[in-house]
């Protein structure tokens, strides 16, 4: 803090009002101000800072023949000092008139400053610190915080969360807290685990989500319970994924799917017409998750756009291109996309979007082009005039126009998917700014080829669709669910389901997972045990608040809405975390060091 001695340091004023507020009305007025210099310029003689506080910037102007005192102390003032300014409002001249800043109208005549507090030079540039390395604006994220685009973004957060809360509230939700010191839930990440002290070796796990106690609630009686909960995963990290997220979580007795999702159509409503002024249109559409992955081949569809992916298998039953036969033969489909605008391509973009369907993982894509009535493409000479004939017809291709399509079973969904994002990215279409879509009826079960056993699709309480509970044993793979995610621009922006209350049929679910009496019992026992004192039927859905909040503020990566998030390995830059503990610790909790 070598630097930061002899600044003299002085009483300071309480504002009177906030930096960012003023505007011409308030010309004439004296006023206080609280808040950090953004930036010094001294015209010789004449000295301006910008200054900030929580609700935005105006410009100070410290004129020698005003005040000599306040300008001799603006002449000691650097970037971040924080400074308490007592001046008059005044307009500024109309060429100096800033209409990027909503102060931009008028200035601050400084009669009297004071340097509340001092700052070392900052390690990256406040404003423009967004070019900064990410590691060093996490290292010092309370720098980072300042810039006015990290503000709105918690400000936002904010306000999402304060929103929720009044929604839910009016609607008879208790918000409940559960603990974090607790036992493995079961939505299938790895837990974080913390050693106990009082009982030595054994671990409590940190909540994966609050799934099981809000359960629990439910069969308390409280019928409505709701909580922006803090979850914990140990997995591989992501634009869209940290170890410690945010999820609003709520869950609700006596009810079926519909009344879990037309309530939160009216809740995502709500949210972006208060805190976005955007009128979305509810209900938003259902989409069975068969139906997703063959119009999107994903179950987390980006509807932003169109390029609803078709089935032209019926065209090419007897075809003698043996791509498509294979394809076909093997059970397969042939299936693809008109490709937005795009007319008339070269060669060479023809060859990157085969490129880019290899990069997806796809063994190979065909592209037909439209030329008079036949078309252009690696196939085309394989093509009878009446499959050519159908296709143009089925895909509505206009001249020039361009399909893509994938020959194959499901393993093509992937690639089919990621071309409609790759296509999309390449020609930007007419798209809506927030498209959301429901996905429901997901499989109960999956295959899991390693352990070779079922597994559930979600977690082992989701409730089978009741016409799938007579051949659940039987045909495993073709049961759906009871289940729901709510998808936001191709985002996974949520997903829940109605559970499972009665004993038996969790019984059933259980022995088709292939987990044996003691595990089941070892594993969600006090589970079982309340479920045996009358559990109501019910149902609920969590959302991760981060991923929502990202997407409202316009940002590309949940780190920017977290306060203090971590980086990719998991670290966090600013505290050392996660870092060595010292050995009376590991003594204490038994734990022998690496
Ligand atoms: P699920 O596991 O689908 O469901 O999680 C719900 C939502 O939480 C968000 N999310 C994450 N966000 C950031 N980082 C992560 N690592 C992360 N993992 C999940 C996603 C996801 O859609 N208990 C059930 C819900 C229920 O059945 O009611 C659950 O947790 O947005």
């Amino acid at each position: 803090m070598e630097e930061l001695k002899g600044v003299p340091v002085e009483e300071w004023e309480k504002r009177t009002r906030y930096c960012g507020d003023l505007r011409s009305a308030d010309v004439g007025d004296e006023v206080v101000l609280n808040g950090w210099v953004q930036t010094r310029r001294d015209h010789g003689g004449v000295i301006f800072i910008d200054l900030r506080d929580i609700s935005g910037l105006v410009q100070v102007v410290f004129n020698p023949e005003v005040s000599p005192e306040a300008h001799a102390v603006a002449r000691s003032l650097r970037s971040e000092y924080v400074v308490s300014c007592r001046g008059m409002v005044r307009a500024r001249p109309p060429e100096a008139v800033n209409p990027r800043l909503p102060t931009g109208e008028v200035e601050i005549m400084a009669e009297r400053v004071a340097v509340v507090s001092a700052s070392q030079t900052p390690p990256f540039e406040i404003e423009g610190g967004g070019e900064a390395d990410e590691t060093l604006r996490l290292r010092y994220r309370y720098l980072d915080l300042r810039r006015c685009e990290q503000r709105d973004a918690l400000i936002l957060r904010s306000r999402v969360t304060k929103e929720v809360r009044d929604f839910l509230a009016a609607r008879g939700f208790l918000e409940i807290e559960t603990p974090m010191l607790t036992k493995s839930t079961p939505e299938g990440a790895r837990d974080f685990v913390v050693p106990s002290r009082l009982q030595p070796g054994k671990f409590y796990a940190l909540p994966q989500s609050p799934q099981l106690f809000k359960q629990l609630l439910m069969v308390a009686g409280m019928e409505r319970y709701y909580q922006i909960a803090r979850c914990f995963r140990d997995e591989d990290l992501r634009a869209d994924r940290q170890p410690e997220f945010t999820q609003i979580d709520l869950e609700m007795s006596f009810v079926e799917p519909e009344d879990v999702m037309g309530l939160m159509d009216e809740m995502f409503a709500h949210l972006f017409r208060e805190l976005l002024g955007v009128e979305l249109n509810p209900p938003f559409p259902r989409l069975e998750w068969r139906e997703a992955m063959d119009r999107y081949g994903t179950d987390r569809p980006d509807t932003r756009w169109g390029m609803e992916i078709e089935d032209f298998s019926g065209l090419y039953a007897a075809t003698a291109c043996k791509v498509f036969r294979s394809a076909l033969e093997g059970g397969g489909r042939i299936r693809g996309f008109k490709v937005a605008g795009m007319r008339d391509p070269a060669r060479r973009e023809l060859d990157d979007l085969v490129a880019e369907a290899q990069r997806l993982g796809g063994g190979g894509l065909v592209w037909m082009v439209r030329e008079g009535d036949e078309i252009r493409s690696p196939v085309a000479k394989f093509l009878e005039p009446r499959e050519v004939e159908g296709t143009l017809r089925a895909a509505e291709l206009q001249e020039g126009e361009v399909l893509v399509v994938a020959a194959g079973g499901d393993e093509v969904n992937p690639v089919l998917s990621g071309m409609r994002s790759y296509c999309a990215r390449l020609h930007p279409v007419e798209a809506e700014r927030f498209s959301f879509v429901w996905v429901t009826r997901f499989p109960l079960f999956e295959w899991d080829d390693e352990e070779k056993r079922y597994k559930s699709n979600h977690h082992p309480f989701t409730a089978p669709s009741r016409e799938c509970l007579e051949f659940l044993e039987e045909r495993p793979l073709e049961a759906t669910s009871d289940s729901y995610d709510l998808v936001l621009n191709g985002v996974e922006l949520g997903g829940g389901s109605v559970r499972i209350h009665r004993p038996e049929l969790q019984e059933r679910v259980f022995r088709i997972l292939g987990l044996r009496e003691e595990e089941v019992e070892e594993k969600f026992g006090f589970l079982l045990e309340a479920f045996r004192y009358g559990p109501p039927p019910h149902g609920g859905i969590a959302f991760g608040l981060d991923r929502l909040v990202m997407i409202m503020a316009g940002r590309e990566s949940i780190r920017e809405v977290i306060a203090f998030p971590k980086t990719q390995s998991g670290a966090d830059p600013l505290t050392g975390a996660p870092d060595l503990v010292y050995q009376e610790q590991l003594k204490e909790l038994r734990l022998r060091p690496l």
